[in-house]
């Protein structure tokens, strides 16, 4: 098939995402190695989002690739109720990866899907029916995840079911005028107070879960400032109310640690994954269910299911996966390749007048555009862009080489979790290049 051909049959036949279909021109890729893809034309871009967050090993990893092949010559497909050797050994990694001593998992096929399952298991074993999730956190697309999204990809589901309550979060750069912070533990005690207020108003013995993405992804990577998770933990167990941590973006090294919450002095009741388990090689995510919960359905029935679950490609991917996480010391490499960027951000902040504000932490990192540091005005408008502005940025960066997406004002640095110092000074400059561009646009 010629390439005009494809790109002009996806946009008769393919329904493309979060788009007005006659505004967008998808680029063709015909090829994928490492760090990089290609298009028609043989232009290499660095994958700087890693795809959405998910690539974190990068393209063409052959132990998964291979893992998936075995699967598919052994037993491609076996119901849910069977146990299977890659099932078991899926499971068993993933839970010791966690630390959650004794907890079990149940799998689901993505993101929003293991936020739907979490919703339930949250009700059913606290039979309460309100749930709690924060401004700013995105948990999927669907009825129930949609419910939970705290930005406006919700509204397309709204009114929806009742029940779901969201509150406001720390997110310093943008706080209250009136509010004058000193101190990270400041932050967080003013936003712990506002949420047990709300706690209160709602009826404590009527929540079944507060969820939160543990570091703030595609809004914009919002950092918990110090004490915040714990303080959420401790109004968890001051009302009953379980703890769900959404490390469907965070999880799998991209912090740092496996998962992020290993990072705070926290253990979670539930813990939502997908993406970096498999890498998207194929989908599969899940909830890890701590031992108490897992527990309480030794006898009860739990009322999850899916024709899916624990599909057995899925799961011969996300123990390749987890085996390569290992061997390839990603642990290490984010910590290392984390610093670089965690200083290449700061000199970009320093020496360009469009960023506002970066945050980085392992290798996931955005910076904020706006028209003036003094005044911190966004670039663009909230949930507004008319002249496609951003779009435009991201286009820019695409012609250089510097592939990633952009959410509101902001632009995604998230590269994947094998990228090289070499390769990320180099991607670095090309975002320098255009931010240049940015820096005059706003003169
Ligand atoms: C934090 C978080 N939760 C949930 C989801 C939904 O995942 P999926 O798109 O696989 O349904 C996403 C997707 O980006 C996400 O970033």
């Amino acid at each position: 098939m010629i390439m005009s051909d494809i790109k002009e049959m996806s946009l008769k036949y393919n329904l493309h995402s979060w788009s007005a279909q006659k505004a967008i021109n998808p680029t063709v890729v015909t090829k994928a190695e490492g760090i990089y893809f290609w298009d028609e034309d043989g232009n290499q871009y660095y994958d700087m989002s890693s795809q959405l967050v998910n690539s974190n090993l990068g393209h063409g990893n052959k132990a998964i690739v291979e893992a998936i092949k075995d699967q598919a010559d052994k037993i491609p497909f076996i119901g849910p109720g069977y146990a299977l050797d890659v099932r078991s050994e899926a499971a068993k990694a993933i839970v010791e990866a966690s630390g959650l001593e004794d907890s079990k998992v149940f799998f689901t096929n993505a993101g929003a899907e293991s936020n739907e399952n979490a919703i339930k298991i949250a009700k059913q074993y606290t039979d309460r029916w309100k749930i709690f999730s924060m401004y700013r956190c995105y948990h999927g697309s669907s009825a129930g995840a949609g419910m939970l999204t705290g930005e406006p990809r919700k509204f397309i589901n709204e009114p929806g079911a009742p029940g779901f309550i969201k509150y406001d979060g720390p997110y310093a750069y943008r706080a209250p005028k009136a509010c004058k912070f000193k101190t990270e533990e400041d932050i967080s005690a003013f936003y712990l107070e506002l949420l047990e207020n709300q706690i209160q108003y709602e009826g404590p013995h009527q929540i079944a879960a507060i969820f939160i993405e543990t570091v703030v992804g595609s809004n914009g990577i919002l950092i918990p400032p110090k004490g915040y998770l714990e303080g959420i933990r401790a109004l968890c167990d001051t009302y009953g109310i379980l703890m769900v941590c959404d490390e469907v973006m965070a999880g799998w090294y991209r912090t740092g640690s496996c998962f992020a919450w290993q990072q705070f002095n926290v253990k979670p009741d539930l813990v939502t994954f997908a993406k970096g388990s498999t890498c998207g090689y194929v989908p599969l995510g899940g909830v890890i269910v701590s031992k108490k919960i897992a527990e309480s359905f030794d006898h009860e029935k739990m009322w999850c299911g899916l024709t899916y679950s624990a599909h057995p490609i899925g799961c011969a991917a996300a123990v390749a996966t987890l085996k390569e996480y290992k061997r390839l010391h990603i642990e290490d490499n984010v910590a290392a390749q984390g610093k670089v960027l965690g200083e290449l951000l700061a000199n970009l902040q320093a020496k360009h007048a469009c960023i506002g504000e970066s945050r980085q932490i392992g290798l996931f990192s955005a910076i904020e555009l706006v028209k003036s540091k003094e005044t911190k005005e966004p670039l663009v408008a909230f949930n507004y862009d008319p002249d496609g502005l951003m779009n435009k940025i991201i286009g820019m960066l695409k012609a250089e080489g510097f592939a990633t997406y952009s959410h509101e004002n902001m632009i995604i640095i998230a590269p994947p979790l094998i990228i090289t110092e070499e390769e990320l000074r180099t991607a670095m400059k090309m975002l320098d290049k255009v931010l240049d561009s940015v820096d005059n646009m706003i003169q």
